[in-house]
């Protein structure tokens, strides 16, 4: 297995482009089900879990044919993607898939819609939580869907088509609205969703659907209005930037000090999170071309954050927010309130030297003025990218084991903070 090598302790400088956002790219080429024509994606970011949920679209029959890379190309504008899906000839998501990538959970909605029959692996647990599905299941059943749980699979069906419905989640979640949004742009008339997620890939997914001819109504807000329609067009339409990617390079840069500019990154997606690093003493301005970042040795200050969806802090950053506290001049407080596990990284900052205290869903950071390298274990997606920023802080060498965490959702990472003076190099299995 790969590992990751950091000789921490250089500042960054220079730029870093920004990639598609992989919580996007995912449920757009879902959205590809829900069309014969073809829906062609730019910027898609070449990571494991879209090269991993485009093996599951083409066992469903979507045909998939990407663009080679241009030389002279921009560099953050990513890969194309043509997605068509004449037929659907397979109406199963088995357990081998589903259970590698929660996000192909999200077949169900398009295939019950376009196919009116389903069978989908249910995705279980995962390392940073439980992760239920009874919301999208609440969704699809108030759209007409019925549903039985039978040896781990979900299996629905909508003989006479989808209706439309007003769905009122009790509780915010990304893959629920997405399931049920994608779902309603098939359905049979109007359908209301209530206290929706405002996440801006929730957004990224409803423009799409405009492009393919969807009428939505309140797009970046809680409640959405779907007009479903019979056909669906093809479309063309670009990822929109990642936002975690983005915070994660910001606070690299607040960790270590330097200048950085990050190209094409988008303020307006991280709005909390930059209110928060901004508090840590952290310059972060937009420039025609994204936002730079600049850290000039003075101290971080403490400051606490708690997760909430969108436009609140996300967890998604929650992990690098508490490596870059570990060395804050006080006492920091981090509150997880959306995944109850997500504090796996705090036993490996612990072995850089972080002072970390955990109680239920809070953690107490009390900076420490240096860290230092050690082997640690990348455990999921973001704690793993926590590792990665904390050993760019720390004194000496740290050596980061089961990297494809990493890989599943962070494109080029050691070239991207190499080119910025980054000493840090993948060492392959071999
Ligand atoms: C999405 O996961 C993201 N994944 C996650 O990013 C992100 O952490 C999460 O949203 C929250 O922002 C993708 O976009 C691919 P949720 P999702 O449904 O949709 C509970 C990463 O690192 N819940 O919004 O699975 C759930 O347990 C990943 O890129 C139910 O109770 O998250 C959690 O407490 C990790 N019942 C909360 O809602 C349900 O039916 C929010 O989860 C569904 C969710």
């Amino acid at each position: 297995m790969d590992r990751i090598k950091i000789i921490g302790g250089e500042r960054l400088q220079g730029a870093i482009p920004i990639s598609g956002a992989k919580n996007a790219a995912l449920p757009l080429m879902i959205a590809s089900m829900l069309t014969a024509d073809r829906l062609t994606l730019k910027n898609v970011p070449n990571l494991a879990d879209v090269n991993l949920l485009a093996r599951i679209l083409r066992n469903h029959g979507v045909d998939l044919a990407v663009d080679g890379k241009r030389s002279g190309g921009v560099a953050h504008l990513g890969e194309t993607f043509h997605l068509t899906a004449r037929d659907i000839v397979d109406t199963t998501a088995p357990y081998e898939m589903v259970s590698r990538m929660r996000a192909s959970f999200w077949v169900l909605g398009p295939l019950i819609a376009r196919m009116r029959v389903a069978k989908v692996s249910l995705p279980g647990g995962c390392a940073i939580g439980t992760r239920p599905v009874d919301l999208h299941l609440q969704g699809l059943k108030a759209l007409g869907a019925e549903i039985d749980i039978d040896g781990g699979y979900v299996l629905a069906k909508a003989p006479n088509g989808l209706r439309g419905a007003r769905v009122t989640f009790p509780k915010v979640s990304v893959g629920a609205t997405h399931n049920v949004l994608l779902a309603a742009a098939l359905a049979k008339g109007e359908t209301l969703i209530e206290n929706a997620a405002r996440e801006p890939e929730v957004g990224d997914v409803a423009e799409c659907l405009v492009k393919m001819g969807v009428k939505i109504e309140g797009i970046g807000t809680s409640t959405l209005r779907i007009q479903g329609r019979d056909r669906i067009d093809g479309a063309i339409h670009t990822v929109l930037p990642d936002r975690i990617e983005t915070g994660t390079f910001i606070m690299a840069v607040a960790a270590t000090g330097g200048d950085v500019t990050l190209q094409g990154a988008r303020a307006t997606d991280l709005t909390t999170a930059l209110q928060a690093i901004r508090h840590t003493g952290v310059e972060i301005t937009e420039v025609p071309d994204g936002l730079r970042i600049v850290r000039n040795g003075a101290g971080l200050e403490p400051t606490t954050v708690e997760t909430q969806p969108f436009p609140g802090f996300p967890t998604d950053l929650q992990a690098q927010f508490m490596a870059l506290m570990a060395r804050a001049t006080g006492t920091s407080v981090i509150r997880e309130t959306i995944f109850e596990n997500r504090f796996m990284h705090v036993q490996e900052l612990a072995r850089l030297g972080a002072d970390i205290q955990l109680h239920g869903d809070t953690a107490t950071i009390k900076g420490v003025k240096v860290l230092k390298g050690a082997p640690v274990m990348a455990t999921d997606l973001r704690a793993s990218v926590s590792l990665v920023i904390a050993g760019l802080a720390a004194e000496g060498e740290t050596t980061i084991n089961r990297v494809y965490h990493l890989d599943r959702g962070f494109e080029r990472l050691e070239e991207k903070l190499s080119r910025c003076g980054a000493r840090i190099e993948r060492i392959s299995a071999g």
